[in-house]
């Protein structure tokens, strides 16, 4: 893979230099409430500004249905790119219409534009390569190089993610670089006792990631959402919590394995639980209670893990050496049920041992709690991603920078 250095040194003065970024911020309406991404990129936009490149900035926002919707415009974060690097950032609206050559035209050496989501056009996820092969086409016509930076899409077989660097010289940029040798030391190697801790809502989306920490982990702890598949799997009930009754086989299934390969599993002991979803917007105070995770009365629902947990969790964590996080562990939007998640943030922050925070929804909530980033070893920008290279996937984003 060629570095972004090796790609100065080359030179790049008055060249069109395609940066493909993850600027999937969380938006409240027009305004960007963790903007943690933009700043990931902001390095490499930056150096090419600096050597003189003519600098286009494309990603995705969220998940619009290949047509414009303004409600996924890259607006706020152009606006917000031009804020962090003190200059003007030109924007197109749209991507590879009539807006986005003539802004690309105007661009001088040394500046940037961000053009429109590029999932605003089909061509962008089309599971038909001639369909993201001509978006392709179009959008190498607007650059002369293509850098790879958004780390948080490789694992998408997008057009900008896998097709275009086939088109245009490429290269990755600094945050790739960096996320990617930090994975390795989660693959290769790796430090013992290790520690792994999932949350999030889903355990489907979780699989591939435990079948292939079964192999490698010291210990696994599970909390949010899909703790309570695991917690029915154990044959307690779990009143109206989150629940994916056909994913108990499976769940079952990594119980044993775990057993047999002496890898700890942790699951919640107790849980804070409520007899509705609280209202994210208002944030208004919710009547909620803790209950041992084994006895779950029928008409409640777990929304974090309790405080028994918490100090379980933390001492689980206390002497780990390599820590993966992934996931939150309960609704932390909501003050009445961010103390789990909180506590394990606050977990890796005390350890002394090397801790990756991965994926959107935990990266966010440890920036949206307060802590200081820098007191964790690394704070991943890409969730799916991160999870898919832990499997050993293949990310077409990462092999299309390669050679
Ligand atoms: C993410 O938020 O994980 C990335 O931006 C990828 O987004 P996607 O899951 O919509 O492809």
């Amino acid at each position: 893979m060629k570095t972004i250095d090796e790609l100065l040194a080359e030179g790049v003065t008055g060249k069109r230099v395609f940066v493909r970024a993850d600027l999937n911020v969380p938006l409240s309406g027009t305004t960007i409430t963790d903007d943690g991404r933009i700043r990931a990129v902001q390095p490499t936009v930056e150096k090419l500004a600096a050597a003189g490149a003519r600098v286009i900035v494309a990603s995705h926002l969220g998940r619009p249905k290949g047509a414009p919707d303004p409600t996924f415009s890259l607006a706020p974060a152009a606006a917000r790119l031009g804020e962090l690097i003190g200059a003007d950032v030109a924007f197109a609206t749209d991507t590879v219409g009539e807006s986005a050559r003539a802004t690309v035209a105007a661009l001088t050496d040394g500046k940037v534009a961000v053009i429109e989501n590029l999932r605003f056009n089909p061509g962008e996820t089309s599971k038909d390569d001639a369909e993201r092969g001509a978006f392709a086409d179009q959008l190498a016509e607007l650059a002369d190089v293509y850098v790879g930076d958004g780390f948080g899409a490789v694992h998408r077989k997008h057009a900008s993610v896998f097709d275009l660097p086939a088109r245009l010289p490429h290269a990755a940029g600094d945050l790739i670089a960096t996320e990617v040798g930090v994975l390795k030391k989660l693959t290769e190697d790796v430090a013992r006792p290790y520690a792994v801790v999932l949350g999030g809502s889903k355990v489907s989306d979780k699989l591939g990631v435990i079948d292939h920490l079964l192999e490698r982990a010291d210990r696994i702890l599970i909390g949010g959402g899909m703790a309570y598949t695991f917690l029915k799997a154990q044959g307690h009930e779990v009143g109206s919590s989150l629940l994916q009754e056909d994913q108990i086989p499976a769940v079952l299934e990594y119980l044993k394995r775990a057993e047999e390969k002496g890898v700890e599993f942790v699951l919640p002991v107790d849980v804070v639980v409520s007899e509705q979803f609280p209202d994210l917007k208002t944030k208004a105070p919710s009547r909620h209670t803790t209950v041992p995770a084994d006895a779950i009365p029928a008409g409640v629902m777990g929304l974090d893990n309790g405080p028994e947990t918490n100090k379980l969790y933390a001492s689980k964590l206390a002497d780990a050496v390599t820590v993966f996080w992934n996931g939150p562990m309960g609704v932390f939007e909501h003050p009445d049920y961010a103390e789990g998640t909180r506590a394990v943030a606050q977990a890796l922050v005390d350890s002394e041992g090397f801790s990756v925070v991965g994926g959107g929804d935990s990266a966010a909530a440890v920036r949206i709690l307060g802590f200081d980033e820098n007191a964790f070893g690394h704070i991943s920008t890409g969730g799916g991603a991160s999870l898919e290279y832990l499997e050993g996937k293949t990310l077409p984003g990462l092999a299309a920078l390669e050679d």
